[in-house]
């Protein structure tokens, strides 16, 4: 198929708005695969991701179509991942299109993630085609919603499109929208290659699979390439176009999407946003745009029983082969023995990978309290990266402490603002704007440092708000803050674990109720165990677990667990997670004792 009728796009919208709905009808309409097969939404193709309704990792599959003028039109739809922990990775997928069809539901309107990804897209300069879904639902508003989406976007409310992915209502349109409106790639196919690896998986067999966007040049099967970040050589054994599997291709042309299989063992080498040249006569540069991603949340995980360990490091490998976001390194901690300091993009990537931990490798871990990465200025003049509390030096060596700030996005009926407001200033937040973007959904944007929002803002918010607020981040920079260290001592012996950073004018309250708490959490034993809270060598906070008596039934604890904590629920059904700490027995969930204090 020419150059000029290839279309490449992508689809973004807010979570559970339809896009992998949407995108089945699409490949079902273009007869890339029938209803049958379709049962399972196919481009979800994890376990994990079905459940949760997020697609975690980006694939691409090529459409034909024969369009309104008789002639035949690849297409292919590059699948992005819908959170912001994944910006990177949607930033690259976008940046491998021309367009983008923007999907927004319309029975809830515009959302946090809508317009979070709307500026990325427009950010890369895409086409963009707005696209109303579920117009079949008794609730929905389409001409409020499609008024809402011209004035984010420009253009006229009539020409959004309105459909149904779920009875295929406008589905042709969408279809014509994509011929009509994405331009067809530029590119010349004598130039010096250069292809944006937008994402790549790990087959045990066959190495790194990398998928590619081809923007210069012409890549054929055999070729010698070179990946520019890391100067890695391979050959390129396979090259090929994605579709419902893999089709080999003896060449891939500009504007071209499709794959590369080059024998490629070390998954470091393929990173996303580099390019792939030829080794000889390759570009001289790299497509603009690539960075290193850099971990942003950090949490111990622990064995269980320590006899697991390097069966839990073999776990972390393994899922790093397809996650190459994803770091850790080996630590030892007084309290919970040798485990992993691992880190994470943001909070739901911190989840997913707990999540597998617990389910795909079947492992009995501990987790500590998340924590962000601070940047430590000593008296010295060094400067150290800190990342996990219990590291964190004594205050009389430290000249300067600075912690990861981000901006966020709260989309929420007019109601709540009044709430939602005074979440943000309780979380140090500092108030930037806020827009209207209907009589009664308001724009909400405030900078937080991350610590603030890593461990329960998501909750809290939606309790405020009733479900209705949806919220989304950005990181922006660093900045110096006023904070300290905050320890927990249980029976007098400091529990590495429970060490956190606070915020010096929070720092008394949350000693306070963080010993409360972990008095709720931790079982009666055979004695007495003190629980003291301390900044520096002062103790501020202090209660006591009494001794168990005979005449006591054993006590519940664990109560008012955090409705994200699903691993810990699925705890309180089986096995307690418990740790030793000299003769005190701990629960798992008293190392995320924070998240559930009040
Ligand atoms: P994430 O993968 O979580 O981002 O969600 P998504 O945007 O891919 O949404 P998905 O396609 O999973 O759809 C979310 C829910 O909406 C599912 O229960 C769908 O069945 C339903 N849905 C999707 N499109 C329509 C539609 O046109 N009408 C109706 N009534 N429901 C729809």
């Amino acid at each position: 198929i020419p150059q000029d009728r290839l279309r490449n796009f992508c689809i973004i919208a807010h979570i559970d708005h339809g896009k992998s709905t949407l995108a089945d009808r699409l490949l079902e309409a273009t007869g890339t695969l029938t209803s049958r097969e379709m049962q399972a939404q196919v481009l979800d193709s994890m376990d994990l991701e079905r459940e949760r309704g997020i697609t975690i990792k980006s694939h691409a599959i090529r459409m034909r179509h024969t369009a309104e003028d008789g002639e035949t039109y690849a297409l292919n739809l590059i699948d992005t991942p819908g959170h912001v922990d994944f910006t990177y990775e949607v930033s690259r997928a976008l940046n491998a299109c021309e367009g983008a069809i923007l999907v927004v539901d319309a029975a809830q309107g515009i959302e946090a993630q809508t317009i979070s990804n709307l500026y990325l897209a427009m950010g890369q300069d895409l086409e963009i085609i707005p696209v109303l879904n579920k117009v079949d639902l008794p609730s929905a508003q389409p001409d409020i919603v499609a008024q809402s989406i011209t004035d984010l976007i420009g253009g006229d409310p009539a020409d959004v499109l309105k459909v149904s992915a779920k009875t295929g209502v406008g589905i042709d349109a969408v279809l014509q929208a994509i011929v009509d409106r994405v331009p067809p790639p530029g590119g010349d196919p004598d130039a010096p290659l250069q292809s944006l690896i937008f994402d790549s998986t790990f087959d045990t067999y066959r190495g790194s699979i990398v998928y590619v966007r081809v923007k210069e040049g012409t890549l054929r099967k055999g070729d010698p390439i070179t990946f520019m970040a890391t100067n890695a050589k391979y050959n390129a054994e396979e090259i090929g176009y994605l579709k419902l599997g893999m089709e080999p291709m003896p060449e891939l042309t500009p504007g071209e999407v499709g794959y590369i299989i080059g024998s490629v063992k070390d998954v470091q080498d393929t990173k996303v946003g580099d390019t792939v040249t030829h080794t000889r006569g390759g570009a001289s540069e790299q497509l603009p745009g690539y960075r290193d991603v850099k971990p942003m949340v950090f949490s111990g995980i622990y064995p269980t029983d320590s006899a697991d360990f390097e069966d839990l490091r073999a776990a972390l490998e393994r899922l790093q082969l397809n996650d190459a976001a994803l770091t850790y390194e080996p630590e030892t901690s007084a309290a919970l023995g040798f485990g992993f300091r691992v880190g994470f993009l943001g909070m739901l990537h911190m989840e997913v990978v707990q999540e597998r931990l617990d389910r795909e490798f079947n492992l009995d871990i501990v987790t500590t309290m998340p924590n962000v990465r601070y940047s430590v200025e000593l008296t010295s003049g060094e400067t150290i990266e800190v990342e996990n509390p219990s590291e964190m030096p004594d205050r009389g060596i430290i000249s300067e402490i600075r912690e990861p700030y981000v901006t966020a996005q709260i989309i929420t009926p007019t109601e709540y603002i009044g709430a939602l407001m005074g979440l943000c200033q309780e979380r140090r937040g500092t108030y930037i704007t806020q827009e209207y973007i209907t009589t009664d959904r308001v724009d909400l944007q405030y900078e937080l440092p991350l610590a603030e929002i890593v461990f329960d803002f998501y909750d809290k918010l939606k309790s405020v708000s009733r479900g209705y607020a949806s919220f989304d981040y950005e990181f922006i920079d660093e900045r110096t803050s006023d904070l300290q260290k905050l320890d927990v001592m249980l029976n007098g012996d400091p529990v590495d674990a429970l060490s956190t950073i606070v915020h010096k004018d929070k720092a008394y309250d949350m000693g306070r109720r963080l010993c409360k708490k972990l008095r709720e959490l931790i079982p009666r034993q055979m004695f007495d165990v003190a629980i003291q809270a301390a900044l520096g060598n002062k103790v501020i906070s202090r209660e006591t677990v009494k001794a168990l008596r005979k005449d006591v039934t054993a006590r519940c604890y664990g109560g008012d667990i955090s409705r994200k904590r699903k691993l810990l629920e699925k705890q309180k059904e089986g096995k307690k997670r418990m740790k030793q700490i000299g003769a005190v027995e701990v629960p798992q969930e008293a190392f995320l004792a924070v998240l559930s204090m009040d």
